[in-house]
This record gives C-alpha cells, structure tokens and sequence, in this order.
C-alpha cells in the first residue's frame, strides 16, 4: 500500500510515519523535503508534488498553520494564514489528489481539538478546524470510487508540551499511540466521513 504523508517532518507526521512504515510504503512530504517537496498553500506545487509520486493508496496531510492571537488583535491577513493552509490547502489536496488516487483509497486530513474545546488566542485554527471537519462529513457522500474520506482531531501530543504545554493549560497530553492508531484507522478501517477525536 502506497502512502503519501504530507508535513512527515512534523511531530504529528513523524507519529503517523512510525505507525504505519512497517505495513505500508510512505511518500514523506514537506516543504524543505529534498525528495517530494510541496507547499500546500499553492495548488501548483500541490500538482507537481502528485505527478511526481503518481498514484496512491492512501493520502495524509499533517501539514497546516494558523495564526495564533486573540481576536482583538488578529488582523484579516493574519487569519488568511489558517485559512490558506490548514482549511484551504487541505481542502485542494483532496481536490487535486483525488484523481491520483487508487480504487478504495483513503484520504485523512488532521483537525484539532481547538475546534471543540475554545482555548484564548486560537480563534483562527478553530476555525479551519471546523471547516476541514464540515467538509469531510459532506464530501464523504460524494467520494467516487469507494475512497473514503476522514479526519484525525488530536488533542495536545505528548511529545509537543514543551512546544504548546503554555497555551493548553489543562489539557491531558495524549500518546504518540493513540494518535498514531486514529490515523490507522482512518487508513485501514472501513469507516468514512468520521472524525476521529483523540481527546
Ligand atoms: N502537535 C500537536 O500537539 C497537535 C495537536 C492538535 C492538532 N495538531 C495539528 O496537527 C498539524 C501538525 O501539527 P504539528 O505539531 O505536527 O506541526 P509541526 O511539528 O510544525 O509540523 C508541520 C509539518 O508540516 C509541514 N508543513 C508546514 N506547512 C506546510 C505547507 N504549507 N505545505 C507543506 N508542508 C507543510 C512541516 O514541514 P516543512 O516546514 O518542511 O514544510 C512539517 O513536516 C497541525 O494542523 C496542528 O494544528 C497538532
């Protein structure tokens, strides 16, 4: 089975690689990737990343930023930087992977508990939180082929307290196995359309 894992590099990608690299063949992908180099805010390098790679099995973006400050203070340009990354350049990889991926294949985006449980000054990831988890409960009706669509919400990972242990005051730190297993299940389960919380 053929995988391609967008933001591999990241501490969320780096979970999902080691949890699915001994069943799967990975495609790991960023934007200093010497080998499959991609930036999902532009549709053209998203193009060239899969005429490289050809077709897959399996898609997984653990690739998205956002702007983090409290409302008051985020300017409209600010808040493009969630929507041109994690909501609109999730959103084109499943518009332009699609037609790359195999018969039965999988798609899974990543989301993020902000979108359930309101932390001060992450306002605009929450908010292509929401719209990545909207779009893949509608687009999950329409999926040709048998592909199925899905998403992983993970809660503060483990291994990023040091990173975001400040901004989530109260939050349980979730497993690199947990998180790694939602994604799996997303790849190898049979479910669509579903967001898998890992909270
Ligand atoms: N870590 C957590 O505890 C946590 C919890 C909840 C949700 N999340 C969500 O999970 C996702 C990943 O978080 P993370 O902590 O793993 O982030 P991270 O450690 O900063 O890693 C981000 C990954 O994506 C790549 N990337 C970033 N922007 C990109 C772009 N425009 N195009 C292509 N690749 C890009 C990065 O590599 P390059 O810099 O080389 O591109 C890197 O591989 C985010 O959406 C985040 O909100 C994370």
């Amino acid at each position: 089975m053929k995988i391609l894992l967008i933001g591999a590099t990241g501490a969320i990608g780096e979970v999902v690689y080691e949890e699915l690299k001994n069943d799967t063949e990975i495609i790991q992908a960023s934007r200093n990737s010497a080998d499959y180099p991609v930036d999902i805010t532009s549709e053209a390098s998203i193009k060239a990343l899969f005429e490289k790679v050809g077709e897959v099995d399996g898609i997984i973006c653990t690739a998205g930023s956002a702007h983090f400050s409290t409302v008051d203070e985020m300017t409209p340009e600010q808040n493009m930087v969630a929507v041109n990354s994690k909501q609109l350049g999730q959103v084109n990889v499943v518009l332009i992977g699609l037609h790359y991926l195999r018969d039965n294949g999988s798609i899974t985006l990543t989301t993020g508990v902000l979108m359930d449980d309101p932390l001060k000054t992450a306002s605009s990831s929450a908010m292509a939180n929401g719209g990545v988890s909207a779009f893949v409960k509608s687009a999950a009706i329409e999926m040709p082929r048998g592909i199925r669509i899905n998403h992983v919400s993970p809660s503060m990972l483990e291994k990023s307290k040091e990173k975001y242990g400040k901004l989530f005051q109260g939050f349980q730190p979730v497993s690199s196995e947990r998180i790694g297993l939602a994604y799996r299940k997303s790849v190898f389960g049979a479910q669509t359309g579903q967001g898998y919380k890992v909270y």
